[in-house]
C-alpha cells in the first residue's frame, strides 16, 4: 500500500526534483503539494510547483498555494540561483484556497497515516499548527528537510529553510509529532555527480527529461563552477528517505530552534549528548547511503 504523504515546498530547483520523485514513485501517493515563500516569492513558487507537475503530467496532483512571507520576518534571502522562474509548460491554475486551511482539513481527514514533508521554511506547517494544534496527533510523521548539526548554508550555523522563519521552525520541534530531520548533515553526503546525472537523464519518462534538465543546471553551478564532485539536491533526500527510512543514519535527540540570537538566529541546536535533560524529540540524520538514495531516485523517476 503506497504511503500517503504531502510536500510543502518553495520549488526552486531541488524541490522539483523531490516533487517529481514523489509523484513518480509507486511507494508513494502523492496527495498534493502546497507552496510556500522561501526560495522566492509565493507567486514563483508557486509557478514553478504548477509548470513542474503540469510537464511531466501530473495535472491531477492539487497545488495549493500557502503563505506569502514568514510569521514575523520579512521574507529575504532568497539567492539568485534558486529565484529561478522555470519555463516548463503549464496547464492550470492553483487549486482555490489556502494551504493551511488545506493541510488541516486533509490531515484531520485522514485515518492518521499521512507523511508530512516540508521542503521549505516552515510557515505554512506552523500556521497550520496554530490553526489546529491536533493535526500533531494526526500526522504519522514529518520527514522535513532543513537544519543542521554542524554549520550552515545561510550563516555559519543555520540553514536557508530554518534561517528564513526560525519562530515557524521552533513551533514545529515544540508540537510533539515524530520528526526526521532532513539536514545538511545528510544532504551533503548525497551529492550527485554528473555520470549519475546522465543516468536519470537516460530514463525513459517525462519527468526523468524534467529533472534531467534541472540536474544539468545544478552540476553546471557546483561541479564545473564550484569544483564540487557532484550536485546538492537537498530536498531530494527527504523524499527518498519517506521511501527507505533505512538509508538514513540517525540519532534521537533533542532539538531547539534559535530565534533570538543576533549571530545564531535559524541554528537548529541538536543535543546529541544528553546535556540539556530534555526529551528527544527528532530523528536527527546525520549521514546518508548513497546509494539506497540514487537507486530511490531512480524509482522515482521511471529507473
Ligand atoms: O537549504 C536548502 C533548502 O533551502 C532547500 O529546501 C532549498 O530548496 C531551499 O528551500
Ligand atoms: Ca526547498
Amino acid at each position: 500500500m503506497p504511503t500517503p504523504i504531502i510536500l510543502d515546498v518553495d520549488t526552486g530547483y531541488d524541490d522539483a526534483v523531490a516533487i517529481l520523485m514523489a509523484a513518480g514513485h509507486p511507494a508513494l501517493h502523492l496527495l498534493g503539494v502546497t507552496t510556500v515563500a522561501g526560495n522566492a516569492s509565493l507567486a514563483v513558487t508557486t509557478d514553478n510547483t504548477l509548470r513542474t507537475l503540469d510537464a511531466a503530467g501530473y495535472t491531477d496532483i492539487p497545488v495549493i498555494a500557502g503563505a506569502h512571507r514568514p510569521l514575523l520576518r520579512e521574507l529575504g534571502g532568497s539567492t539568485d540561483a534558486q529565484n529561478q522562474h522555470f519555463g516548463f509548460p503549464r496547464q492550470r491554475e492553483a487549486t482555490p484556497g489556502y494551504a493551511v486551511d488545506w493541510l488541516v482539513q486533509t490531515i484531520m481527514a485522514s485515518a492518521g497515516d499521512i507523511v508530512l514533508v516540508p521542503l521549505a521554511p516552515l510557515t505554512n506547517i506552523a500556521l497550520a499548527l496554530h490553526k489546529e494544534p491536533r493535526i500533531a496527533r494526526k500526522v504519522k510523521e514529518v520527514v522535513l528537510m532543513g537544519g543542521a548539526v554542524h554549520g550552515g548554508n545561510m550563516s555559519p550555523v543555520a540553514e536557508f529553510n530554518i534561517w528564513i522563519d526560525p519562530e515557524a521552525a521552533r513551533s514545529v520541534w515544540q508540537a510533539g509529532w515524530p520528526i526526521t530531520m532532513v539536514g545538511l548533515d545528510v544532504t551533503g553526503r548525497a551529492l550527485i555527480p554528473p555520470e549519475d546525472a546522465a543516468r536519470v537523464k537516460a530514463l525513459p519518462t517525462a519527468r526523468a527529461a524534467i529533472t534531467g534538465e534541472l540536474l544539468d543546471f545544478c552540476v553546471q553551478r557546483e561541479v564545473l563552477g564550484w569544483g564540487k564532485p557532484g550536485a546538492q539536491i537537498f530536498d531530494a533526500c527527504a523524499v527518498a528517505a519517506v521511501v527507505d527510512p533505512g538509508m538514513l543514519t540517525t540519532k534521537h535527540c533533542f532539538v531547539d530552534v534559535e530565534t533570538t540570537g543576533t549571530l545564531t538566529a535559524g541554528m537548529t541546536v541538536c543535543d546529541l549528548d544528553g546535556q540539556t535533560g530534555h526529551t528527544p524529540n527528532c530523528h536527527v540524520g546525520l549521514d546518508i547511503d548513497y546509494a539506497r538514495f540514487f537507486r530511490v531516485m531512480l524509482e522515482g523517476l521511471g529507473g
